[in-house]
């Protein structure tokens, strides 16, 4: 079935999986329930935060890390390609629709360990910034999180269903632990290019959300994440707006996906982690 979705009042059209049943959760707000590490935030109301990136890490050097990461990726995918002018921003002319796919099962799940930078030290700044100390590892699930480095070529279907992160180990656990959600821009991106978001949707109801379970199915493509289909009878998300030096950090009970890459010449490549707080 057709969806129609509106990102910044444009529409965007998406198939949804008709078998997958969509439904309105319970009346009760998660947040409340279980907790949220933004609340203790002057921002919380609104769900998300646009600051400088400075204090957390150097973007500069994120960049080259990505970079490399993600050309080493490819160098050993296919060893004969000429990479010598491979950039984030021209990824897309240098990689068919094989090996995109062969470097996504690479990039969906990059482990610190796989960047060349102290990213340890990142952690420390968002628990000073939280003032409580955080780790990568999920306490409910017990499994390390992973970096996702999201590879969105120009003109592609490649983005996600709107959702909330916190569904997929609610519907699994039916417990949701104290993390926030980290989204920084590495290349192409742009007001008309950047993470649709809901604001104050993470203080929404359940009973006012319509989705499905996670692990949905959207334009034919699996997903791990719930489908949302609509909020308080509306549909509609809006863009943030971040230079390259910004870095969105958001509740992990905020609407947000669908993020186009509305770009024709430039791939988008953005970098994002979920952050816990250690039990
Ligand atoms: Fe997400």
């Amino acid at each position: 079935m057709k969806h129609s979705f509106k990102v910044d009042n444009e529409k965007l059209l998406v198939e949804l999986d008709e078998d997958e049943k969509f439904e309105f959760g319970n009346k009760e707000i998660l947040t409340q329930r279980f907790g949220d590490l933004t609340e203790t935030k002057y921002w919380f109301d609104k769900g998300f935060s646009i600051t400088k990136s400075s204090r957390f890490y150097d973007a500069e050097k994120l960049y080259s890390a990505t970079q490399k990461a993600i050309k080493n990726i490819i160098y050993n995918l296919d060893p004969g390609l000429n990479l010598s002018e491979f950039s984030l921003e021209n990824y897309h002319t240098f990689v068919s629709e094989e090996l995109h796919s062969s470097v996504l099962k690479k990039t969906r799940r990059l482990f610190p360990e796989n960047l060349d930078l102290d990213v340890h030290k990142i952690l420390e700044e968002f628990s000073n910034y939280f003032g409580t100390n955080l780790t990568f590892l999920n306490p409910i699930t017990g499994k390390q999180q992973w970096m996702i480095a999201r590879i969105n070529r120009a003109g592609s279907l490649d983005y996600n269903t709107a959702h909330k992160d916190v569904y997929e180990v609610f519907d699994k656990y039916n417990d949701i632990p104290r993390m926030v959600n980290v989204w920084i821009p590495l290349s192409g991106v742009n007001k008309l290019n950047s993470l649709p978001i809901v604001p104050k949707s993470h203080l929404l109801s359940e009973h006012l959300i319509k989705r499905t379970l996670a692990g949905s199915t959207m334009n034919g493509v699996p997903y791990s994440v719930a489908s949302i289909k609509n909020w308080d009878g509306s549909a509609t998300l809006s863009r943030v707006e971040l230079n390259k030096d910004d870095v969105l950090i958001f509740s992990s009970h905020l609407i947000h996906g669908l993020a186009v890459n509305k770009s024709e010449d430039i791939t988008r490549i953005s970098f994002e982690f979920r952050l816990y707080e250690k039990s």
